[in-house]
């Protein structure tokens, strides 16, 4: 066992887990963050998405060793009362199905935003092309990102 030290949703926590143990099982088992959904366990998916350092990250395969002096967000943490605009979008537009794979979904849309404000289709298909859906909700997420864009372009304007 080590004992590790991870900055998640803005609180520093402690936690005694094997050296190699992935990222994705530090956040469901040992602090019950259960919105990082385990699915392939092998990086291709992207149910496990979180962010670390506002970049989308597959938790399954990252140590949890190696994310000391990082700074990682689940879904849970993306905004404190669930009013991000990608949030707010994507209850607007209906976007869930299952709901299995959104806070894969949600996340990486997230990051998508901070790096472009307003995408093309392009950047979305780009961004989003790895995080896949079974239900198949691609068309109402491409539908969402564009609503987010707007919803944080008033946002920035009304600040
Ligand atoms: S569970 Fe991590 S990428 Fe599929
Ligand atoms: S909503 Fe069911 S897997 Fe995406």
């Amino acid at each position: 066992m080590s004992r590790l030290k991870l900055n998640i949703n803005g609180k520093t926590h402690t936690v005694d887990a094997p050296p190699d143990m992935p990222l994705l099982w530090v956040l469901r088992d040992k602090l019950n963050l259960v919105g990082t959904k385990y699915s392939c366990g092998i990086g291709i998916c992207g149910s496990c998405t979180v962010l670390v350092d506002g970049e989308p990250a597959r938790s399954c395969t990252l140590p949890a060793a190696a994310m000391a002096g990082n700074e990682i967000t689940t879904i849970e943490g993306l905004a404190p009362k669930g009013d991000h605009p990608v949030q707010v979008a994507w209850n607007e537009e209906d976007v869930p199905q299952c709901g299995y794979c959104q806070g894969g979904q949600i996340l990486t849309a997230a990051a998508l935003l901070e790096r472009k404000p307003d995408p093309a289709d392009e950047d979305i298909d780009a961004a989003m092309a790895g995080v896949i859906c079974r239900c198949g909700t691609y068309y109402r997420i491409r539908k969402a990102i564009k609503l987010a864009a707007r919803y944080a372009a008033e946002l920035g304007s009304a600040s």
